[in-house]
């Protein structure tokens, strides 16, 4: 198996760090990484895997940290340009702003690959887009909650991601679509809590004295994990708790989740792999070395997790990937 097989199965992060064969096709390459920031776990996560990836390709990652701000990743992806690197990822803070920036990437013909979030643009500024289905994502989150509330009344409070982006734009359309023709079902309140614990928290206690301290909430639905769990938290401080006063369903599937499934407290996530390198670099290496178009558009898995599919175990089996 080569290195890009074992790093391209969706759920098998334990055996991200132990493929044998190694490709060689990229050695040497140099690689601009254009990262959005560390707002939540899944985000360094994927980080630290594409670090690691590029390390046993022998690629030489230049990595920029825009703490969230478009005009960084911007600069960052101009100063790759002027460095001549041989191509760019970029993980796109939001969805639109992009032509101009890699237009000028494409003009000095160096391959863009968008990472696990869309852009509004033309498709001709990238090479390919590796991400996950993300209104699918919010789709069997919905669904998920349909099926376990059955026809009881249910009122729920959503917090959306980073305004702009694609998961925050795309995860809300998929969850309306889940819960579709269920008049039980209603999203009561829905804010922004920008994919971070604290203003998740923040977030959820304002929803929560809103609404007769949270009496008269039946689910809140989290874009990220991250803001899940300070949902949670603010649940728990307002008296309730968490997993059966209010049931709580997120997606990334990070290890602090299934932490809060172990204790009762979360209910149910959709996986999002932090590996979106290894495709991505296999894509590259295919394009640079054979000439090949990758696919527009490679999809990574979405899997459903609840407290029947082993938590402990998924827990386990995520720490030390760099959560
Ligand atoms: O773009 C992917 C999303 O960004 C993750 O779900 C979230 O945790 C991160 O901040």
């Amino acid at each position: 198996m080569n290195v890009y097989k074992t790093l391209a199965l969706g759920a098998g992060l334990a055996g991200l760090l132990l493929s044998t064969a190694y490709a060689d096709g990229l050695q040497g390459k140099v690689v601009g990484f254009s990262q959005i920031g560390s707002e939540s776990g899944w985000r360094a996560a994927e980080t630290s895997v594409t670090k690691s990836v590029a390390a046993d390709l022998g690629i030489d990652l230049k990595f920029a940290d825009a703490q969230q701000k478009q005009e960084n990743q911007i600069k960052a992806i101009r100063g790759f340009i002027a460095q001549g690197v041989d191509a760019i990822l970029v993980a796109p803070v939001v969805a639109t702003g992009w032509e101009e920036v890699l237009t000028e990437a494409k003009e000095a013909n160096i391959p863009v690959i968008l990472l696990d979030r869309g852009i509004e643009g033309p498709e001709d500024l990238y090479l390919t887009s590796v991400a996950s289905d993300q209104v699918k994502e919010g789709r069997v989150a919905g669904e998920w909650l349909v099926g376990t509330v059955g026809d009881k009344q249910c009122n729920v409070v959503e917090l959306q991601g980073t305004v702009g982006s694609s998961p925050a734009i795309n995860r809300k359309k998929g969850f309306e679509e889940g819960i579709a023709g269920h008049a039980n079902l209603s999203i009561i309140r829905s804010q922004t809590g920008d994919f971070t614990r604290s203003k998740g928290k923040e977030v959820m206690e304002g929803f929560l004295k809103a609404e007769d301290g949270g009496k008269n909430i039946c689910a809140v639905y989290a874009h990220n994990d991250d803001m899940a769990v300070g949902a949670i938290q603010a649940i728990k401080d307002a008296g309730l708790k968490p997993g059966s006063d209010i049931l709580v369903v997120s997606i990334d599937a990070v290890p602090d989740i299934f932490a809060a499934m172990v204790a009762g407290e979360a209910n149910a996530t959709v996986e999002l792999t932090p590996n979106m390198a290894g495709p991505a670099f296999q894509a590259l290496d295919a394009y640079l070395n054979g000439g090949t178009a990758p696919e527009k558009f490679i999809i990574t898995e979405s899997k459903l997790y609840t407290p029947a599919d082993d938590p402990q175990g998924e827990y386990d089996r995520r720490k030390g990937l760099g959560y």
